[in-house]
């Protein structure tokens, strides 16, 4: 027999379909001591194909009491040095973002996971990567978060691409319990960026495409810019003069 969270989470699913979720029924809080089983069970229950096809290597997954452990700890320090946020769905949780390898004050590397597959593919993540990367960046005092995403997860590099995130080229990773030698490509995002990304989805009735473009120059190009709209203000204010001295 079903049961009532099943039911609440099949009503979820059904309404998702079709539908791109509003931006206010997604939302991250910092990991708990109740989300641990959900984590252990998608590291640890997860068919080995699942985790290869992400880039993983099981062999690198800790041992699962050592895994636990670590959570326990994680959960039970300070909020302030908490480098997991939970993904809720109208307040039910259904994924996870980490950064990891971080360097506070500088950047970090960030993932994501939905472990419920019924929630995958509904637009969460796209309204969950902004959110979760402003927080990161204001928790850990970060001037840019880097993605290096496997070059096979083609729905992860998807995510990247329809936010927008800048794609600064390929590498060969290995970090953390990634596969060694796997070919990564890496994105970039700065905080003038995650700031954008929330404005975009926050106030989609506006064009920021200009904002966009202006952020991505780089600083000479962006005092280039300047100067020709200096120069074709000045050029028309010495037009508008010139007709005016003729007209007289
Ligand atoms: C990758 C993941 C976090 C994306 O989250 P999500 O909520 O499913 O993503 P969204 O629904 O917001 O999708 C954003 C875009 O990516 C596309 N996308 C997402 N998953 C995809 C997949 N598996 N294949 C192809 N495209 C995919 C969506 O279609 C959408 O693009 P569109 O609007 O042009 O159609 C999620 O699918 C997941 O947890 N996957 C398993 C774990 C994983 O691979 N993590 C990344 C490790 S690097």
């Amino acid at each position: 027999m079903a049961s009532p969270l099943d039911d609440k989470i099949e009503k979820m699913v059904t309404a998702l379909k079709g539908a791109v979720p509003s931006v206010d029924r997604v939302s991250l809080r910092d990991l708990r001591e109740e989300d641990i089983p959900h984590l252990r069970r998608y590291w640890f229950d997860s068919p080995p194909e699942y985790l290869e096809a992400m880039g993983v290597d099981p062999k690198k997954l800790p041992p699962q009491e050592k895994f636990e452990i670590g959570l326990l700890e994680k959960c039970r320090g300070p909020s302030s040095k908490l480098n997991a946020l939970i993904i809720l769905f109208d307040d039910h949780p259904v994924g996870f973002h980490t950064i990891n390898p971080l360097v506070e004050d500088d950047y970090g590397i960030f993932h994501a996971h939905i472990w419920d597959s019924q929630f995958r593919r509904k637009g969460i993540a796209s309204i969950s990567y902004p959110k979760a990367c402003w927080i990161f960046f204001r928790r850990f005092g970060l001037k840019r978060i880097l993605f290096k995403t496997p070059t096979q997860n083609t729905g992860s590099i998807r995510v990247k691409e329809k936010l927008g995130i800048r794609y600064i080229g390929d590498e060969t990773v290995g970090f953390g319990i990634v596969k060694d030698g796997t070919l990564a490509k890496v994105f970039e995002l700065t905080r003038e960026e995650s700031d954008f990304l929330i404005e975009q989805m926050e106030h989609p009735e506006v064009d920021l495409n200009q904002i966009q473009r202006n952020l991505s120059l780089s600083v000479d190009e962006r005092l280039y810019e300047h100067q020709k709209a200096l120069n074709l203000a000045l050029d028309l204010q010495e037009a508008g003069k010139k007709m005016r001295e003729q007209s007289q």
